[in-house]
């Protein structure tokens, strides 16, 4: 029988609300407007994103999750113990429990969700706080920011283990994504790891089904930031006027997520003292999910300052888990 170990549940807040009105202000006022998609994740958004990892359509979730099921022995095999777990995202704490509960059976860990969004980091700690011999530190704070301080708390021949599921990193630009990599890389290690999940380029009626479900849940993500801006702003889009698309851009290997203007039209943001408008079929970009081939991922690593160790395929929908280790 493993120890058990220590159990404690904390978070350490922090508050971004001026970052939101900023970046929110900065983001409607460019040629083509756009909303930064970590703002998905209001308490209902996270909700939603939930739902839509359940939908049929939407495969990513599961083949992640499958994966660190099937694998979360070997993955754990490669790893330099003791280790300290630092999740970018809190997820939805799934795909986590495998690995955690594979660690623990070795060791007692702290793991460290690191997560702009309060939701999300609660529903975190509703599911994964009760492991045996994990304790679970939460940091509401933005991914370096947390990474950092975790650091910090760093103990003697501790590793850390940095985990950046559900392919997150598509979000990022393909240059942005590299340099997000080599900014975890500074705050890591030699030794230290990073599990980083892709998803892969699939046929693109597949994936525009995924990120346009039958049932509209998407679409309502979506739309739920324009509810957020209207809800935490004091803004006036009326949603009705506003539609989901979901497209794909072949050079940029990208899903695109906008929201097309349905009409010529003006929003007030009363507490920005801002005025937007809207011509007829203007979009505002809030999201982009960049797929990548094997290959590119493997490679990307010792662009970034690792090693990639090793890599799992899930069978039923192309998505990679990635083992890059510090060097
Ligand atoms: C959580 C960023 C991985 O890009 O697929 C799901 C978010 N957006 N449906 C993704 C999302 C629309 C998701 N990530």
């Amino acid at each position: 029988m493993p120890d058990q170990g220590p159990q404690r549940t904390e978070s350490i807040a922090a508050s971004t609300a001026g970052d939101f009105a900023a970046e929110v202000a900065a983001g409607l006022t460019k040629p083509q407007k756009e909303l930064p998609s970590k703002y998905l994740y209001d308490e209902v958004g996270s909700a939603l994103f939930e739902v839509i990892c359940a939908l049929p359509e939407y495969g990513l979730a599961r083949a992640g999750e499958r994966l660190l099921r099937r694998h979360a022995g070997d993955i754990v095999a490669q790893l330099s113990q003791p280790v300290a777990v630092a999740e970018l995202g809190s997820g939805t704490g799934k795909s986590t429990r495998w690995l955690l509960e594979a660690l623990a059976r070795r060791q007692p860990v702290t793991y460290y969700p690191i997560d702009i969004s309060r939701a999300a980091l609660a529903r975190c700690e509703r599911e994964l706080s009760q492991i045996d011999s994990v304790s679970l530190v939460g940091f509401e704070r933005a991914y370096l920011d947390g990474l950092l301080e975790v650091a910090a708390r760093r103990r003697e021949g501790e590793h850390l283990l940095v985990l950046f599921l559900g392919s997150t990193i598509g979000n990022f630009d393909r240059p942005a994504g590299e340099e997000f990599l080599r900014a975890v890389r500074r705050i890591l290690q030699p030794g230290d790891a990073l599990l980083l999940a892709t998803d892969l380029e699939k046929p693109m009626p597949q994936l525009i089904l995924a990120y346009d479900d039958p049932l509209g849940v998407t679409a309502a993500f979506n739309l739920n930031l324009l509810a957020r801006v209207n809800r935490e702003l004091e803004a006036d889009f009326n949603l009705a006027r506003f539609r989901h698309q979901a497209r794909w851009d072949a050079r940029a290997r990208r899903l695109e997520m906008h929201l097309v203007s349905l009409a010529e039209q003006s929003v007030t943001l009363r507490k920005l003292g801002l005025t937007v408008g809207f011509r007829e079929g203007e979009t505002i970009w809030t999201e982009s999910c960049h797929k990548y081939n094997l290959e590119e991922v493997f490679q990307m690593a010792a662009r970034a300052g690792y090693h990639c160790r090793a890599q799992w395929v899930d069978s039923e929908w192309p998505f990679a888990q990635s083992l890059y280790v510090a060097v």
